[in-house]
């Protein structure tokens, strides 16, 4: 009897072993298939010792992001493999480009090229579960239409909200010249303005002490997430799950901050049924109202939205101010000539039109947004096998093969530092640049491009700008009060790993 059994067992074990290898090799066959009619090769892989399954490589990749290296990392891979070359960890294919070509075409198809995969083991569920930045398909088409025209009427109209939060963060800055972290209160300034415009909720100051507490609360817990994010997205799932204490953490944390808006979109709910039956619109526009309109009191659908649009709104815009005000402190030319143009308002607060005509301040966010990168990378992932025009093959000319489920990054920072579009001071930060005839295309995407390109940017920009003139209007005069080099600290979005420390004062008119 035992004899039959045996046999059953490495039977079972052989028609195991033949049937992967038959994946395997169904699957390298379709991959050469497909390379043959498209004419795509392989991208050259990184010229690095990877270790076993690539696990030396990550380690470093992780190590280096801690320490705040991984620009430097990722821009000596760039010089010694080129500018399109590819990493395997684990089996997952990591395609790394600054091709310019490369990064239009992955852009451009959202086909191909998806996000959704944010949403997946290790991604950024369940601190966002849904929404336009981690949804493909129909799901992202009906939530873009929503958010899109929501965010496109909140631009023109906010200018007095947003004075309400800067009047608020001017009240936090010592008058006499004391150091004071902007950085700190720039993060603290647009969490207020985010939820305000998301959610209706006033400035902490207007706040009873335990609303305080748990917006406070909430505050943590999406820095927290927000800091493991960029180390999630990079490294495969099973990696953590072995290596990464912080798990429970962070799901912990995210659970709290999704709670925190569901409560709140309830509460909006219920005042907008409250307020049907009276006359005329209420106190301006909240985007979680928009939403629960556009939904029919879809009370899920709009948290994951407005969950969506305050993670990315949020830390960009402080960052933006953040990085202008570093830069600013450390060019007193810069602050001068900027200064001069802010003057021509005569002290009046700034106008949307006055906004949209200052050219010199156009220039100096445009080089903030270049020279720091303030968003470093735009990723995706191959919805199916797929190619780029360029990096495959040895001399990496050939059209590159992306194999199905690939991750592709694309390095915008240093596609902004490009000496031969910016010239050869690309690594000043020179904001003249701007009024020089520079044409930079696809190598400028601060608000990423195409059908996915950033529905907030012009919100972003706005608010940026008010914040700025408001601010050199209140303070003539800005001293540096860090001597360090800069040192950024790389998340989803670049900060400042040492805040920005400055001393600001208004001078008296001589
Ligand atoms: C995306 O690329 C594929 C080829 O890989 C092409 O067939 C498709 O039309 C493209 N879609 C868009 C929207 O550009
Ligand atoms: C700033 O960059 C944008 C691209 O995001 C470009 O359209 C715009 O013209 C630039 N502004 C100036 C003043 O050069």
């Amino acid at each position: 009897m035992f004899v039959p059994q045996l046999h059953l067992g490495a039977w079972g074990l052989c028609a195991l072993v033949i049937l992967i290898l038959a994946r395997v090799l169904v699957r390298r066959l379709q991959i050469l298939h497909f390379k043959r009619q498209t004419g795509a090769q392989h991208a050259r892989n990184l010229d690095r010792p990877m270790g076993l399954f690539g696990l030396k490589f990550a380690a470093l990749t992780i190590r280096e992001v801690k320490a705040g290296r991984l620009f430097a990392l990722l821009t000596e891979n760039l010089r010694v493999s080129g500018p399109t070359y590819q990493t395997v960890v684990l089996g997952r294919t990591t395609l790394n480009t600054v091709d310019v070509d490369n990064a239009r075409s992955i852009l451009t198809n959202v086909t191909d090229y998806g996000v959704s995969n944010r949403m997946g083991p290790g991604g950024w569920a369940p601190f966002a579960d849904g929404g336009i930045f981690v949804s493909d398909g129909h799901e992202w088409q009906a939530g873009r239409a929503m958010v899109r025209p929501a965010l496109s009427r909140a631009e023109i109209s906010q200018l007095d909200k947003v004075e309400t939060h800067v009047a608020a963060l001017v009240r936090r800055i010592p008058r006499d010249g004391h150091t004071v972290d902007l950085q700190a209160l720039f993060l603290d300034m647009t969490l207020d303005s985010a939820m305000d415009f998301l959610l209706g909720v006033g400035t902490t100051e207007s706040l009873t002490a335990a609303e305080a507490a748990d917006k406070a609360a909430f505050a943590r817990a999406v820095d927290y997430c927000g800091d493991q994010l960029m180390v999630r997205m990079r490294t495969p799932p099973v990696v953590r799950k072995l290596f990464f204490r912080e798990e429970r953490k962070f799901v912990d944390a995210a659970l709290a901050s999704r709670d925190y808006i569901t409560q709140i979109v309830a509460k909006q709910a219920a005042k907008i049924e409250l307020e049907k039956d009276q006359s005329g619109d209420s106190k301006g526009y909240i985007l979680a109202d928009e939403l629960l309109r556009v939904t029919k009191g879809d009370q899920e659908e709009t948290r994951r939205q407005v969950a969506s649009v305050l993670i990315a709104a949020r830390d960009t815009t402080a960052l933006l101010l953040s990085h202008a005000f570093f830069a600013l402190a450390r060019h007193p030319d810069i602050w001068a000539k900027l200064q001069k143009e802010v003057a021509e308002l005569g002290g009046r607060k700034p106008s949307y039109e006055d906004l949209k005509s200052m050219r010199y301040l156009k220039y100096v966010l445009n080089e903030t947004l270049r020279f720091y990168a303030i968003v470093p990378s735009n990723a995706r992932w191959a919805n199916k096998d797929a190619t780029m025009p360029r990096g495959g093959g040895p001399d990496g000319r050939a059209p590159c093969f992306v194999p199905k489920g690939a991750f592709i990054i694309i390095y915008l920072f240093a596609m902004f530092r490009d000496k031969n579009v910016y010239g050869p001071d690309a690594d000043e930060f020179r904001p003249e640049r701007w009024g020089e005839d520079l044409r930079p295309g696809w190598y400028f995407l601060p608000f990423s491009a195409g059908p996915r390109v950033c529905p907030g940017q012009q919100f972003a920009l706005i608010e940026a700008s008010y914040t700025i003139v408001r601010l050199m209007q209140e303070f003539t005069r800005i001293e540096s009060r860090d001597p360090r080099p800069y040192q950024p600290r790389i998340r989803v979005s670049v900060a400042s790993a040492n805040g920005v420390l400055v001393g600001l004062y208004k001078d008296e008119k001589p």
